[in-house]
């Protein structure tokens, strides 16, 4: 006799784990790019280079120099002192160029440049006002 065959029915469980993946995908990361503009205040002040060149080829550094004082006073000091006079400083500082002087700053006087004109010595004056320390 045969042994009946027992079929084993093997009963599959599909344990259906069904885990649905969670999330939607990928963030679209918006860069957000902060455009930082760099405003440069420039102060613009066009240094005076008439005036400079002039100074350089008159006798004005045999007294003077930018930073240091000499027989006169050092250009920088000329426009500390005068920073906050009003535009008519210029005028008289050309005129005291041209005619010389003393006072304001000791006794010993600046020699007169009456050879210089008006418009020159203007010059050399805008550009020492410009040096501010
Ligand atoms: C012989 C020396 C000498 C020479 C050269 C000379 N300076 Fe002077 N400068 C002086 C003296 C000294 C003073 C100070 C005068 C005072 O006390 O008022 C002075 C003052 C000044 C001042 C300031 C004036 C004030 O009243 O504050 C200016 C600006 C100036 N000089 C520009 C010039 C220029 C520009 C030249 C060339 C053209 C020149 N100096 C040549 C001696 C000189």
């Amino acid at each position: 006799m045969k042994k009946p065959l027992i079929l084993f029915a093997v009963v599959l469980l599909f344990s259906a784990c069904g885990g649905k993946k969670s999330g939607g995908g990928t963030d679209s990361t918006t860069t957000t790019t902060t455009t930082t503009s760099t405003s440069s205040e420039t102060v613009t002040t066009v240094k005076d280079t008439v005036g400079e060149a002039l100074i350089a080829k008159n006798d004005c550094l045999t007294c003077h120099k930018v930073d240091q004082k000499i027989v006169g006073p050092a250009y920088n000091d000329v426009a500390d002192k005068y920073k906050s006079a009003g535009a008519s400083i210029v005028d008289t500082l050309a005129n005291k160029v041209i005619k010389g002087g003393s006072g304001n700053w000791g006794s010993v006087a600046m020699t007169p440049h009456p050879s210089l004109s008006t418009t020159d010595a203007k010059h050399m004056v805008t550009y020492i006002l410009q040096l501010k320390k």
